[in-house]
């Protein structure tokens, strides 16, 4: 650039708008079509950086969670960023996008492993961690917070989301965009968040990755729509379309979600980005022709930037001409798009520079998060291990290090982290563990026979997950439960410890345990947090953010399941009380439900008292909350809904609210709960969304099927 006028998009004290604006102006056809493109860094030629190319994907190939990626470098964006600033006509900068999903050198649990601690902080200061961390690399913008609802523990990429629970979702995924965005998306050290995959996409049919989905209108909009709704709410820069169809209709090409629900109803005015090869893949679901047909309809459809299959490139100056889609569309997206840069400060500061980031905080954040996130599902008073016992400390995960990081971790630091077992040595260095490796059996039964208990450290690596990676039998892998078996012979007490990366079937050789601690991976400082957990220094806070299933024959089964003409409601009864079996050969309950978890200590719940109640407020209520236990604790006060009599059947329960508290042994507080009301609204038969004046049902809990019922009338 060499205009001697510094031009008014460059002068940061004007509005957005008016930046943007007068840079549109300036733009030819040509640089707009390229501010539409992502292309792979890999990929990215000076003749694209001097042409103005919009954004640059920092991976360099389709699944990134799963393959081994470059370091980003912050150095390598700077010199690529000044070609594209000093180069181009119009000095437009390009926004590097990178899949920061559960932190960036410092690795955090899984999603579903933070949803598990069902606290918005914890995801908030996580999300805040991975941005310092990230932005400090040259990354502008994450492909994160994935809310895809699901409801398949088959579905590899359920590690990447929160949970089942359209609530649950909406106030975690909320949260990381705080945590990602901050007040500032301007600031230094805050990256644009995005959501993602809009929508269905975690409806894979049978849990296969980028399956079809059958999803009903009112589903759509009462299930996985409203995470979303939630992230426009809390200010989310970025929308990623998902792969998947919905009624035959493509993400990418699908006008009512990207126009009309995202646009027109929910007013988003940030830009949506397609998913890798998203546009090309219109050709694959049989709904394109060609290439240009492709590009035509995605654009039209309300898709803004294409990612990586450059079809934009290649077809919509050809599509203008042909009078296939409009200049202001074009403009229109492009639009979006700079508005973004300017928000996020990239004209005004181009460069990352040298930044050192001190991550010590970081790291024990991590250690928190890792324990904190960990489910305690069954305790024969064997946990926290008795500071004099001798345990062997056996199976495949009980030596992971890098295992532990989960899926979509691209630039955690493997040298970092260390196992379970050499962390309860570091935890707990006047104890006696004894550790044999798992391929060698007659050393196992040796360690086994010789020690007071078992802990038994079994689950899946990271690539049994995350994207492309779905199973059919969601089981412990081949051998583990043969394992199982072998240890529970020699009559000690057994605790299992599993490490996975979505919620598994366990065998019924785990009804045998004297305890179960379940952790989806628990990140870079895995490895202290649980041994914090397994001796003492923590409690495990961890409440179920999905339903564990007894086989996978259960599946989906889910807490907010529909009541059917010949309702069994088995899912919130124990198993062996009376009603209809909905399957002759197993129970109707799951093996441990939605919300549960057990702590060191135990709580009360006292009976609500409903303070006030109108279609307009929604509801609100006061709990008592005791800590009955003899150690300081934690637990989640949950509140559930049902709308008992409405124009469609309303799920059974559903999550409406919930709250952590932690108390001392002994002591009581009040708990306040805020049932929204679009928490007791459903999509009627006009297919307006409402709430209805009423009856409402509320129980509220420590678990989904806890609680008494309340009768609870909405004026
Ligand atoms: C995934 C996205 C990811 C993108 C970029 C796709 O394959 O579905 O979630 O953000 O790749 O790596």
């Amino acid at each position: 650039m060499n205009d001697k006028k510094t031009p008014l998009w460059l002068d940061s004290a004007h509005k957005t708008e008016e930046r943007v604006e007068a840079l549109i102006q300036e733009m030819t056809v040509e640089e707009c079509v390229l501010q539409l493109l992502q292309v792979r860094v890999d990929n990215v030629t000076p003749e694209l950086l001097k042409g103005g190319v919009g954004s640059v994907i920092l991976a360099a190939s389709a699944t990134a969670g799963n393959d081994a990626q470059e370091q980003s470098s912050a150095k390598q964006v700077d010199d690529l960023q000044r070609v594209a600033v000093d180069e181009s006509r119009l000095g437009i900068p390009f926004v590097t996008g990178r899949d920061v999903i559960h932190g960036h050198n410092t690795v955090f649990p899984v999603p579903l492993g933070q949803a598990a601690a069902w606290d918005p902080e914890l995801v908030e200061q996580g999300c805040r961690v991975s941005a310092v961390e990230a932005s400090a690399d040259g990354i502008h913008w994450t492909f994160s917070p994935m809310v895809d609802i699901c409801r398949d523990p088959r579905w590899g990429r359920i590690m990447e989301g929160y949970g089942e629970s359209p609530h649950l979702m909406s106030v975690l995924g909320a949260a990381a965009v705080r945590g990602y965005q901050t007040d500032d998306p301007s600031a230094e050290d805050a990256i644009a968040a995005c959501a993602k995959h809009f929508a269905g996409y975690g409806a894979a049919e049978g849990g296969r990755d980028y399956n079809s989905t059958e999803i009903t209108r009112s589903t759509l909009e009462d299930v996985y729509l409203p995470p979303f709704e939630a992230l426009v709410e809390a200010g989310c820069l970025t929308f990623m379309s998902s792969f998947n169809e919905i009624d035959g209709v493509s993400s990418a090409a699908n006008p009512l979600l990207l126009t009309d629900i995202l646009r027109k109803r929910w007013g988003f005015s940030g830009f949506v980005v397609t998913d890798w090869d998203a546009v090309r893949e219109l050709l694959n679901h049989g709904i394109a022709e060609d290439g240009a047909e492709a590009a035509e309809k995605c654009l039209n459809a309300g898709a803004d930037m294409n990612m990586v299959d450059f079809l934009y490139g290649k077809h919509l100056a050809s599509l203008l001409e042909e009078g296939r889609i409009k200049e202001e569309t074009l403009r229109e997206s492009v639009r979006r798009i700079l508005r973004v840069k300017v928000d996020i400060g990239l004209f005004d500061r181009p460069y990352t520079g040298l930044r050192t980031v001190d991550r010590s905080s970081h790291k024990q954040l991590a250690r928190e998060a890792a324990a904190r996130c960990s489910v305690l599902l069954k305790n024969e008073g064997v946990l926290p291990l008795a500071s004099t016992e001798c345990v062997a400390v056996l199976g495949p995960m009980a030596t992971a290090t890098q295992e532990l990081f989960g899926s979509w971790t691209l630039d955690g630091i493997p040298s970092e982290v260390i196992s379970l077992l050499d962390a309860l040595k570091e935890v707990a260095p006047e104890r006696n563990f004894r550790y044999a490796d798992w391929g060698d059996a007659s050393g196992m039964d040796t360690a086994a026979v010789g020690s007071d208990c078992i802990l038994l450290v079994l689950g899946e690596t990271p690539s049994r997950s995350g994207e492309a990676h779905s199973v059919g039998d969601p089981m412990l892998p081949p051998g583990q439960a043969d394992m199982l078996e072998q240890m529970l012979r020699f009559g000690k007490p057994v605790i299992l410890l599993v490490i996975a990366g979505r919620p598994l079937v366990l065998p019924e050789a785990a009804q045998r345990c004297a305890a179960i601690l379940y952790s989806f991976h628990p990140g870079s400082e895995g490895g202290r947090g649980l041994a914090d957990v397994l001796v003492g220094v923590s409690e495990p806070e961890g409440r179920l953010p999905v339903t564990l299933p007894r086989s996978a024959g259960q599946i989906p089964i889910y807490h907010d399941h529909k009541p059917t003409g010949r309702p069994t409601n088995e899912y919130h009864r124990a198993p062996g009380e009376g009603g209809g079996m909905r399957l002759i050969d197993q129970p109707g309950s799951p093996l441990y439900r939605f919300g549960f978890g057990l702590g060191y200590s135990e709580f009360r719940v006292g009976i609500p008292l409903v303070c006030s109640a109108s279609v307009e407020q929604g509801i609100m209520l006061e709990v008592e909350v005791e800590n009955t236990g003899s150690c300081k604790g934690s637990t989640v006060v949950q509140a559930y809904t049902r709308i008992p009599v409405a124009e469609r059947s309303q799920p059974v329960r559903r999550l409406s609210a919930f709250h952590r508290v932690r108390l001392d042994t002994g002591e009581t507080c009040q708990v306040r709960l805020h049932l929204h009301p679009r928490e007791l609204s459903y999509t009627h038969l006009d297919g307006e969304k409402r709430t209805d004046p009423g009856t409402v049902h509320v129980w509220v809990g420590q678990h989904c099927s806890d609680g008494t019922l309340l009768e609870v009338e909405l004026a």
